[in-house]
């Protein structure tokens, strides 16, 4: 298994103080910033967009930024988001036309690139995409909102993605994003994941790097 990621959710980060919410989490221990892009469209909500990257990046952050695009379309926020200092780069593909072309222009931007696959969105999804993701992204809650409860059948979601990844014999990041807490990330990680996602669950409490701490003492049992 690969080295677990952490990956905080600014969308439950106190927005006023972004740049120094994001760097007390990153002091804490945290691996990645995942930066949540909603459009009001594709999901029923507004977050932010490319100039809060660029933002961050210009405040000093330099952990690799997370970027999961709810937006519908995808293509013309991609060169907008690798412009802004992005990382990673994921989407839906049912937001974009033409997924595998999507995916290119990521990885051409030089980012990392990710698939996204919502509760109702089959496995099979990916498989067409995957020689050309480093990233898969799981939903276990419908995306648009923080705080939201863990869907359990993604547990067996996770475990069948698990199994594509190693047939695939890619170098691909197993991600989860929704309802992730102390109580359920020790089996999330037995399933299969190694890079998690937690809004609410981190920057809903005040002692971040004892809730980091805790989560990887969860992922390691
Ligand atoms: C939901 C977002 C998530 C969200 C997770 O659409 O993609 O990243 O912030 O929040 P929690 O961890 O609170 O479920
Ligand atoms: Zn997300």
């Amino acid at each position: 298994m690969k080295t677990p990621i952490i990956a905080p959710s600014i969308l439950s980060a106190n927005l006023a103080r972004l740049g120094d919410d994001v760097d007390a989490v990153l002091e804490a221990g945290a691996d990645w910033v995942h930066f949540d892009v909603m459009d009001n469209h594709y999901v029923p909500n507004l977050t932010f967009g490319p100039a809060i990257c660029s933002a961050l990046r210009k405040h000093g952050v330099t952990a690799p930024i997370d970027v999961h695009l709810m937006v519908e379309p995808v293509d013309g926020l991609v060169p907008q988001f690798i412009d802004a200092g992005a990382s990673l780069i994921s989407f839906h593909p049912e937001a974009s036309r033409h997924p595998h072309r999507t995916l290119q222009a990521i990885q051409a931007g030089g980012c990392q690139s990710g698939v996204v696959l919502n509760p109702g969105t089959p496995l099979s999804t990916i498989e067409c995409l995957i020689d050309e993701v480093d990233l898969i992204l799981l939903m276990s809650v419908n995306p648009g909102f923080g705080g939201q409860s863990f869907i359990p059948q993604t547990l067996d979601k996770i475990k069948q993605a698990r199994t594509l990844i190693n047939a695939s014999g890619r170098d691909i990041r197993l991600e989860i994003d929704g309802g992730v807490k102390i109580d359920n990330i020790g089996e999330i990680a037995a399933a299969g994941v190694d890079t998690f996602v937690a809004g609410s669950a981190i920057f809903g409490q005040d002692d971040y790097p004892s809730i980091i701490a805790q989560m990887r003492e969860q992922i390691a049992k």
